[in-house]
């Protein structure tokens, strides 16, 4: 895949049915922890979440991803199950504890032998492998020194990413450094909802210029070992941030939302700096005193293209309160206690949350509204319209960089019913206005080179272990057996055709 040369359809934007650009690229998503299983076996050792996953109370029903779906050793029939709906492409992670056990030293071959022999079948099958380096499986010896707020972690990472690169870059032609670094530094150290846990927002804003740095020291280190031709990306969960009215505190409230959401990536990674208007609103935080000469250039190295996963909207508004109360930044300034941000703060914008206190550094005096209408089976409100404005905003912001879509899809209540059906209409009316929003996007101009589904397989949903099914085939966890959902054949229709139906 050369996500820099599909040919852009010319079709009326109004045409129906909606058909998608020549060598648009269908794919779908899973990460390593969240399905591979085998998690002692064949010299891997413990990732972060290994650890999380035990603490008392960190995860629903103690769920570990000790088995998870089996696709290591099942992968052979997932692949399989890929072929049967037509995907052209995989995104799939590494596992850091796998390849490079404790995050240090020399590579662990039996780990990357699985990686070869997964990737080879794939290729096989006429499937791109995409693959991501981290989706959130750090180490736990390198969580031991001091995780993503010590700077030597994003040189381990290269190092890891070098390893990689050197067995597997052959034969992969895209590779992502890093999957969602917003929740692995303000989720994992802000409000501790994911692995490590940690609830310190100064160690989630140190921890968030580390894992940049790791982004970028990385993306040298993929190019040092890849051939030429090989894509090299990031993925982001931006937010499609509205403020709920035009009022101008909470248009203010928009604008930090943006800023912590948005612009603390995009800038450094596309422009070489941070945005002024963070770095002012987190002061009270922190004084940034871990960026050092130098890491912006390593940071805004040029890259190929630019991962979104999108799910929901965000909503903000300022809260009500006195006038007098809300000058300043006011607020702990330190924690982030739930009461700051509303009732439900990160499941309001991102789901992850649980009770937790807030994930954001500075978000004092900001309140986060679920957006109208319905709700999956996390309670993310489905509003299709966010993922257009997102890419038609990244047209504008980012001219010139191809977009893929590394992730969208929903959670609902499936089951298998008597005849061995899961019927899971919700699910494709959620994948039928998002692929609709994707056209109307490219439509408009947003270059949009491919879109993966999150998810291929039910698998483990971090903090909410396996009550949450996001998969397109159905996994029954017991026996392990795999049935593709009624979405798995609406898609499979959809990539055959290139087109939505009508
Ligand atoms: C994203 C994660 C992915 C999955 C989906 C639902 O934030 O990248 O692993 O959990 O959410």
């Amino acid at each position: 895949m050369t996500v820099d040369t599909l040919p852009m359809t010319t079709d009326s934007p109004a045409a129906a049915p909606a058909r998608f650009p020549t060598g648009f690229v269908w794919g779908a998503a899973t990460a390593a922890y969240q399905i591979e299983g085998a998690a002692d076996q064949d010299g891997r050792t413990p990732s972060i979440w290994d650890t999380f996953a035990r603490r008392p109370g960190a995860v629903r029903n103690g769920d570990t991803g000790d088995i998870a779906a089996d696709h290591y050793h099942r992968y052979r029939d997932d692949v399989a199950l890929m072929s049967e709906l037509g995907l052209r492409a995989y995104r799939f992670s590494l596992a850091w504890p796998r390849v490079q056990p404790g995050g240090r030293g020399p590579a662990n071959e039996a780990g990357l032998d699985f990686y070869d022999r997964l990737v080879d079948e794939l290729l096989a099958a006429g499937i791109d492998p995409v693959a991501t380096l981290y989706h959130w499986d750090l180490p736990q010896e390198l969580e031991d020194t001091g995780g993503w707020t010590d700077r030597d972690t994003a040189y381990r990472f290269a190092e890891y990413a070098h390893l990689a690169a050197r067995r597997l870059g052959d034969r992969i032609p895209t590779w992502t450094t890093l999957n969602e670094p917003w929740c692995s530094a303000f989720l994992g150290y802000g409000n501790g909802v994911h692995a490590p846990g940690r609830t310190d927002h100064a160690a989630a804003l140190t921890a968030h210029h580390h894992l940049l740095l790791a982004h970028g020291l990385g993306t040298a280190a993929l190019r040092a070992e890849l051939p030429d031709t090989a894509q090299v990306s990031l993925t982001l969960n931006l937010a499609a941030v509205r403020p709920l009215s035009t009022d101008p505190a909470d248009l203010d409230a928009a604008r930090r939302i943006d800023g912590l959401a948005n612009r603390i990536f995009l800038d450094p990674v596309f422009r070489g700096s941070y945005p002024e208007d963070v770095l002012a609103d987190t002061a009270h935080v922190t004084d940034w005193s871990f960026v050092r000469d130098g890491d912006l250039a390593e940071i805004s190295r040029p890259i190929d293209s630019l991962g979104i996963n999108y799910y929901t909207p965000t909503v903000v508004a300022a809260e009500e309160q006195p006038a007098a109360d809300r000058s300043g930044s006011g607020g702990s300034g330190g924690d982030g206690g739930s009461g700051a941000v509303g009732t439900e703060p990160a499941d309001a914008q991102r789901g992850d949350g649980h009770q937790g206190g807030s994930p954001w550094p500075a978000d004092q005096g900001i309140r986060f509204l679920p957006a109208p209408g319905t709700r999956t089976a996390m309670g993310w409100p489905v509003d299709a319209d966010g993922l257009y404005e997102l890419l038609t905003r990244l047209r504008d912001d980012l001219p010139g960089v191809p977009l893929l879509v590394t992730e969208n899809g929903a959670a609902y209540e499936d089951y298998t019913d008597p005849s061995g059906a899961v019927h899971d209409p919700e699910r494709i009316d959620y994948l039928h206005t998002h692929l609709a929003a994707v056209h109307r996007a490219i439509a408009d101009g947003a270059p949009v080179r491919g879109y993966f589904l999150w998810s291929l397989l039910d698998n483990y949903e971090w903090a909410y272990g396996y009550s949450k099914r996001f998969g397109i085939v159905h996994v029954d966890f017991a026996s392990q057996r795999r049935t593709p959902k009624d979405s798995a054949h609406w898609y499979a229709r959809v990539i055959r055709d290139g087109a939505l139906p009508q």
